[in-house]
């Protein structure tokens, strides 16, 4: 059993990732500015594991207090999940997502040297690849130009990282290339929480379901598709946080920089995600086609058999269940997390 700093911890996938160590016996040390999430899913991640967690407030562009938390906590190897996400706001604000995402990288990978810490499990996506590339997507394809500064980011640490392996035999990275994750823990406590109006569409479409929001707009119905709505590969955010297990798991005993797709290899439209959710929850959503959305592609789904053989990891949970337990964190807490707000202090 390790002791794992979970950077991001409090966030949405980092929150599921925290169970699945716990669970499994590690002791975790979650540092976050809670910049886009709250200390309550934590608290509620104790809740549901009945075990004990370190949580310290903190920016990972903050080298000192990076120093002290390694200095405090013998840590064996960090899961890097700190980081801005939107898309848009990127587009806006591109100093911004190079200073939290690329310096806060470099600033977090300088900090584990001076540890010597060199076990790394970092969240990349699949919109690093070349928008070019057919699907199934594979590890060895060509990675392009991200069409936007959040991806760009994305590009330049996982180079940054196969770099930094290259010229150092210490490091032991695992790069996993996340395709859409969805859903929620099962117990329906903890879940994706986004501030203000969701960006991206199963938040979008269950705060329809819940009435938060009018309708759905459905980007663009004349992709060469099924039916001419864009295809993603929907994946549980349970399949997903294990997933970081087997890669830490693997990166503990090997070394090097490694790339896995994480996904279930399937793919899903936007109307066959509509329907689904319809079927599953009973509920209809109303929604109207409007133009494409800038930036998309037409289909993106992964092969995952590089992680599904040399990861011994395996997706459980299928389109019917990720629906389902989205819902079931939605309706059970309209609001997200702001309706409870718990010190931690
Ligand atoms: P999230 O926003 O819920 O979690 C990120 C966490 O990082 C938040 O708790 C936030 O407070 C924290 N954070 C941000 N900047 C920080 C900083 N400078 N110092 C310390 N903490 C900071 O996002 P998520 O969906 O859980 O994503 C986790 C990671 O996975 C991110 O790196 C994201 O880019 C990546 N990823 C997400 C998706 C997705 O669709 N959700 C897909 C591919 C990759
Ligand atoms: C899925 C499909 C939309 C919203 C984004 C980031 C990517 C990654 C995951 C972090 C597309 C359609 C969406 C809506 C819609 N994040 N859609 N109406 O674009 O595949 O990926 O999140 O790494 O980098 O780009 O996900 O959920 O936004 O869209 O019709 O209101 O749903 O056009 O076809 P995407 P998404």
């Amino acid at each position: 059993m390790a002791n794992i700093l979970v950077t991001g911890g409090a966030g949405y996938i980092g929150s599921h990732t925290c169970i699945e160590l716990l669970n499994h016996g590690h002791e975790v040390v979650v540092f976050d500015n809670l910049s886009n999430s709250r200390y309550e899913s934590l608290r509620r991640v104790q809740k549901i594991t009945q075990k004990h967690l370190v949580f310290i407030e903190g920016d990972i562009r903050d080298a000192d207090h990076l120093d002290q938390v390694f200095q405090s906590y013998s840590i064996d190897a960090v899961i890097h999940f700190a980081g801005l996400k939107a898309v848009g706001e990127s587009q806006a604000m591109p100093l911004h997502y190079f200073d939290h995402n690329i310096a806060g990288s470099i600033c977090l990978f300088q900090a584990m040297k001076r540890a010597n810490v060199f076990h790394l499990v970092f969240s990349s996506s699949a919109t690093v690849y070349d928008a070019s590339n057919i699907s199934p997507l594979h590890e060895e394809m060509p990675t392009g130009m991200p069409n936007n500064n959040y991806g760009y980011t994305k590009l330049i640490i996982e180079q940054m990282l196969q770099k930094l392996s290259a010229a150092d035999a210490r490091w032991s990275i695992a790069l996993l290339r996340y395709f859409n994750p969805v859903g929620a823990h099962t117990s329906g406590l903890i879940g994706e929480d986004p501030q203000g109006i969701p960006n991206n569409l199963m938040p979008y479409l269950t705060q329809v379901a819940v009435g938060r929001l009018e309708q759905l707009a459905v980007y663009g119905d004349d992709y060469d598709t099924i039916d001419g709505t864009g295809v993603r590969d929907y994946i549980h955010v349970v399949d997903l946080a294990n997933a970081h297990l087997c890669a830490l798991e693997n990166r503990l005993s090997t070394q090097g920089c490694r790339v896995w797709n994480i996904g279930t290899g399937q793919g899903s439209s936007v109307l066959q995600i509509i329907h689904a959710f319809e079927k599953v929850t009973g509920i209809k959503i109303p929604y109207q086609v409007a133009p494409r959305r800038s930036g998309d592609v037409a289909t993106s789904f992964s092969d995952n058999q590089r992680a599904v053989q040399e990861l011994a990891w395996q997706p459980q949970y299928g389109l019917a269940e990720m629906l389902a337990d989205s819902w079931k964190w939605q309706q059970q807490n309209p609001s997200g997390y702001s309706s409870t707000q718990h010190k931690y202090k």
